[in-house]
């Protein structure tokens, strides 16, 4: 893993979205398209908002792109203020040109006996449309990345799984109470993400010092997903001061 550490917030953001940026850019000129793989979350917002400012501003076009996000809650219905569809429609997709039939989120609603399915159809639709060129990570205080909770396997693929209760606490403020925090989630696997072939993950923020230092130089551990990304040849550790601090 290569780690940038830098010292504002925001140059996080500008790096990660001009990288996606000239991505997009290089697949137009080749008449290609571009696959991006997307986080929710707080990390990515200032990503996202950079990249509606370069739509806005500097005519970046989206009409070439097509998006996978790592995950949704399970159960969760598309247009409750908690899931990841409504996330993603409010602070990008609305405000960008992608085409609405190029956008693929986990879908929370299935019944539970097409939930298999679904998640074989995912992984299907990703590689027909050639694999992810670009995914964005955050990474979670149990060292997920997606909602590949510890004991999530490096051949792990899209699937059902069940929160971390760590994970569960992080997210009950939001929720307005940890009992109100889906106990499930449909996610990528790390075999899904690793597939990837370039990947910028993400940390910001002293509550992820110690993950990030477990997740860089730590042992490759099935306990922690993050640290399979050290296998993997393209991925880049985006950092603030904050988050870099317990790295040696
Ligand atoms: C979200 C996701 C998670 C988050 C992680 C960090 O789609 O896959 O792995 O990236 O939980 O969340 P934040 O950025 O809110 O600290």
């Amino acid at each position: 893993i290569r780690t940038i550490v830098v010292h504002e917030h925001d140059d996080i953001a500008r790096l990660v979205a001009g990288r996606i940026a000239a991505l997009i850019r290089e697949k137009q000129s080749r008449g290609e398209r571009a696959i991006l793989g997307l986080a929710t979350g707080s990390t990515p917002i200032g990503v996202y908002r950079e990249l509606i400012r370069m739509h806005r501003e500097e005519g970046l076009s989206f009409a070439n792109v097509v998006t996978f996000n790592l995950d949704e809650y399970y159960p969760m219905a598309p247009d409750s203020i908690h899931s990841y569809h409504r996330y993603m429609w409010e602070n990008l997709f609305s405000h960008i040109d992608v085409r609405p039939e190029n956008v693929h989120i986990p879908e929370g609603m299935l019944p539970r006996d097409q939930v298999d399915a679904a998640c074989a159809a995912y992984e299907a639709k990703i590689r027909e449309v050639g694999g992810i060129d670009f995914q964005i990570l955050g990474i979670g205080k149990t060292g997920h990345i997606g909602f590949n909770e510890p004991g999530s396997g490096v051949e792990s693929r899209t699937r059902l799984v069940h929160l971390d209760a760590i994970t569960r606490k992080d997210a009950a403020a939001d929720f307005f109470g940890e009992e109100n925090v889906p106990r499930e989630a449909l996610t990528m696997g790390v075999a899904t993400i690793l597939d990837a072939r370039e990947i910028a993950i993400l940390a910001t923020g002293e509550h992820k010092a110690g993950i990030v230092r477990r997740a860089v130089e730590g042992e490759i551990d099935i306990e922690v997903a993050a640290t399979f990304l050290q296998r993997h040849p393209a991925t880049t550790f985006y950092v603030d001061d904050a988050a870099a601090a317990d790295l040696t």
